[in-house]
């Protein structure tokens, strides 16, 4: 064993421990009644997510990986994916009876343990397995593990504030004055580099791979992610009773879900409120709006307007007037967070425009941080796509033409996330993730 592997051994070893202390504290943040409660009906109950991070672990890299037993076949079965139907028809039974907390916690320790010891012993970059070549399957878990501590967020932003324990110590929320007027910059037409080669990058998903190259004529872009203060405009105009703004999959899902208001937003006595993670306040009108790509789209309509590809974005955060592009829309140095609204900074927004080292070459500020950006573009093998041996089902199985990419980064997406290849993905009408948007004008499809 190398001395670089050894000493990256103790880097995976604290990632992993980190995030499942990270996880115990999410987990710490549900009071025990609502447990096995589903906050997002198309969603697995939470005490599902509790086994299925340790699960995932194991059958990744113990079993899948280094073809070892786990812990507990049964419950290695039972936690092992999550779900994405379309609809509550077509939703899993699933089980009937879920193991107790104590039951699923203790499985978690065992796992881990089996786990820390494969860090810190087994031969986990196995150069002859494809499954561990190059700490593969570590690497997939460590970022499965991040990823749905943001998921998990989202899920229990929807939870009743009297099933939820408030931690202690919790900053203020910052409201805010007035947004600054609406601005738009044109972007000259250029190339837009996507993906990544393999190699160029420590670790990626499979859809980030190969690395592309696209031309993107010349568009104007919005400064700053679309306000709350925007949207209520829209929303006053009639713009959720406007079929032309809408296009079939929206319209319907707003008739059958009665959607006349984003998600995050409630009325009471007349004044627009917002849900937040831990409080009910006035609407923050300096905010992003947080929406569906639905409602993304259908204001981008009613503006004259487009939601950007995803070459556009690209080409907005980290192209340059010199032609070089960049690692990230500030530059190249590493994501902090002075640079965007990132990494577990809070479970809702700031205003747009809070943090200017963040702003691209173009001066497009936030494009990451504050909430994902949805795009216009279908969720899509990139050419030369092959799916990962330590997951193959994570993208593949989304190739359907039925998710929209969005690229950026929310208050609870970690910062190992933020890179410019990666892409996350969600179906239009799936209002519950931290999402803002932006629109455009301009290029081929205007
Ligand atoms: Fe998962």
């Amino acid at each position: 064993m190398d001395t670089a592997l050894s000493l990256d051994r103790e880097a995976l070893v604290n990632g992993y421990l980190r995030n499942r202390e990270r996880a115990d504290r999410i987990f710490d943040s549900v009071r025990p009644e609502a447990y096995e409660s589903r906050p997002i009906p198309l969603r697995n109950p939470i005490c599902f997510y509790e086994g299925h991070l340790p699960a995932f672990a194991v059958n990744t890299i113990v079993k899948r990986g280094l073809g070892r037993p786990g812990v507990d076949e049964k419950l290695e079965t039972l936690f092992e994916r999550g779900i994405d139907p379309e609809d509550e028809k077509s939703r899993p039974k699933g089980a009937s009876a879920w193991p107790s907390r104590i039951e699923i916690r203790s499985f978690g320790a065992a796992a881990d343990r089996l786990v820390l010891d494969a860090l810190a012993n087994a031969d986990i970059a196995d150069e002859s397995n494809p499954v561990l070549a190059g700490g593969l399957a570590v690497h997939t878990v460590l970022e499965h593990d991040s990823m749905h501590h943001e998921t998990l967020a989202y899920i229990f932003h929807r939870l009743p504030y009297d099933q939820k324990i408030r931690p202690s110590g919790l900053a203020s929320p910052r409201i805010g004055g007035e947004p600054p007027p609406r601005r738009s910059v044109r972007i000259p037409a250029g190339r837009a580099t996507l993906g990544a080669a393999p190699g160029e990058i420590p670790f990626g998903w499979d859809n980030e791979f190969p690395r592309i190259s696209a031309d993107v004529p010349a568009f104007d872009i919005d400064v700053d992610s679309v306000t709350n203060r925007d949207f209520r405009e829209f929303l006053e105009a009639g713009g959720y009773d406007d079929e032309s703004l809408w296009d079939d999959e929206g319209w319907a899902w707003r008739a059958e879900h009665g959607v006349r208001h984003p998600l995050f937003w409630e009325l009471h006595r007349g004044t627009w409120m917002w849900r937040g993670m831990w409080d009910l306040i006035p609407l923050p009108m300096a905010w992003p709006a947080w929406v569906s790509h639905a409602e993304a789209s259908a204001f981008a309509r009613w503006k004259g307007r487009r939601l950007p590809t995803e070459a556009e974005f690209h080409r907005a955060a980290y192209g340059t007037p010199e032609g070089i592009e960049r690692e990230q829309p500030w530059g190249d140095a590493p994501p902090d967070a002075t640079r965007g609204h990132f990494d577990f900074a809070a479970a809702d927004p700031v205003p747009v425009g809070s943090y200017p080292r963040g702003t691209s070459a173009w001066g497009v500020r936030d494009l990451v941080g504050n909430g994902w950006e949805w795009t216009s573009t279908p969720f899509a093998p990139f050419p030369g796509f092959a799916p990962m041996p330590s997951y193959p089902e994570y993208s593949a199985d989304f190739f359907d033409g039925k998710h929209y990419v969005m690229k950026g980064a929310s208050p609870m997406t970690a910062k190992e996330l933020v890179r410019r290849s990666f892409r996350n993905w969600f179906r239009p009408t799936y209002p519950y993730v931290y999402a803002k948007f932006r629109t455009v004008r301009g290029g081929p499809l205007a």
